[in-house]
């Protein structure tokens, strides 16, 4: 088994962070989404894993090198254009080979690990392939899709399920939906994708489609067999479920402080302080994590902040927030629901006359108290 991971892509719904980045690389809790993809597959048990780049690849391979924090052995596959996540599968077809694969959407984020996900599809493969079991090689699934019940299936690519929980249909955002079972970002096939991929069209929207090519399995009589998720999923690739994913792991963590903290500042519950950060005259009430080199001085940092590394907080306070790293937010009063980039800074002047004064960069967003 394999793993493919879809790290290209536009990444227009987080601009203008992703501008400037790869929105994979955009920290949950302090840590690249990306890697929280990369530790489900490691523990999941599979070495050799493929990493679809675009535009961001030199980033891409700076963070994450040559996959051996990981134990795993990568290999980067650069995609000229993000043409689709079915596109990602076509081009990663040498690299794949005959061996089955996961493919995981490099932005996505969930809780239950991929193990129990892998060993299903496995074991209903080695029972078709069993004669005594009843089974033909034929009848071996050619794809498992992980799907979650969502109470918003239209936002969604839906499947539509038999009583075996075998899919049937697959609809992309439907103003009617079959089912409340929304596709989560995280595939497993077996070589006859690369047959089904290479059958299909672009979609009105120019892409080559994942679902498209799903149904074409179910249209030629190969078996797609589903699994349903427990426990959170975020596609992060928005501002509000990148806040939310924030959210979900912070709750996660344990107190931590190597950094300094002086007597005069108070820590509430689970917080992490790195080493070299500097808590001074302050509140931090967790769960929240403070980056190395962050000096918090005269400041409130509240519950479900993830403060990057080397950032400057003095006379603020700061909540439910992401500040990516190398930020200074000085007398800004209070800050919330907030994601701030590298090397933004955030202040109060005295000149005359009193204004708001702004430079934001293109697809910057504002809201003003
Ligand atoms: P999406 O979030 O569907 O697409 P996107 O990254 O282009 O984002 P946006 O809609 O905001 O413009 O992609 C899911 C994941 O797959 C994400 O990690 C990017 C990756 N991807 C590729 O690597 N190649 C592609 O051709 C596409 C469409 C996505």
């Amino acid at each position: 088994m394999k793993a493919l991971i879809l790290a290209g892509g536009a990444g227009t719904r987080l601009r203008p962070i992703t501008h400037t980045r790869a929105k994979q690389l955009v920290p949950v809790a302090n840590k690249p989404i990306l890697f929280y993809g990369l530790e489900a597959i490691a523990s999941a048990g599979i070495k050799q894993v493929g990493i679809i780049v675009g535009d961001t690849a030199d980033e891409v391979r700076a963070a994450v090198g040559d996959g051996s924090a990981w134990g795993l052995e990568v290999t980067y596959l650069p995609q000229d254009a993000p043409l689709g996540l079915a596109h990602c599968v076509l081009i990663a077809k040498d690299f794949l080979g005959e061996d089955d694969f996961v493919m995981y959407l490099g932005d996505n984020m969930l809780r239950q690990s991929l193990q129990g996900f892998v060993d299903t599809f496995e074991a209903a493969r080695v029972a078709a392939r069993n004669p005594t079991l009843g089974g033909g090689a034929s009848d071996a699934p050619a794809a498992q899709i992980l799907l979650k019940h969502v109470p918003d299936p239209h936002r969604f690519g839906v499947a539509e399920l038999d009583g075996l929980g075998r899919v049937v249909r697959l609809v992309e955002k439907p103003a009617d939906p079959p089912s409340d079972l929304a596709l989560v970002g995280v595939y497993l096939f077996d070589a006859r994708i690369h047959d089904a991929v290479a059958a299909i069209s672009p979609s009105p929207r120019g892409e080559l489609e994942i679902t498209d090519a799903i149904q074409w399995l179910i249209d030629h009589g190969y078996g797609v067999n589903s699994d349903i998720l427990e426990g959170w999923w975020i596609d992060t690739g928005k501002l509000t479920p990148l806040l939310e994913a924030n959210r979900l792991i912070l709750e996660t963590i344990e107190q931590r402080l190597d950094g300094d903290v002086d007597e005069e500042s108070r820590i509430d519950g689970r917080v992490v302080v790195e080493a070299g950060a500097r808590i001074e005259r302050s509140t931090v009430r967790g769960p929240a994590v403070i980056g190395a080199g962050t000096v918090v001085r005269d400041s409130f940092v509240g519950p479900f902040s993830a403060v990057g590394a080397n950032c400057r907080i003095e006379r603020s306070e700061i909540e439910h927030s992401v500040l990516l790293g190398e930020t200074s937010v000085v007398d800004a009063g209070r800050i919330e629901d907030s994601l701030l980039g590298y090397h933004v800074s955030v202040g109060r002047s005295d000149q005359r006359p009193r204004a708001t004064r702004l430079m934001l960069g293109d697809h910057c967003n504002v809201d003003l108290a």
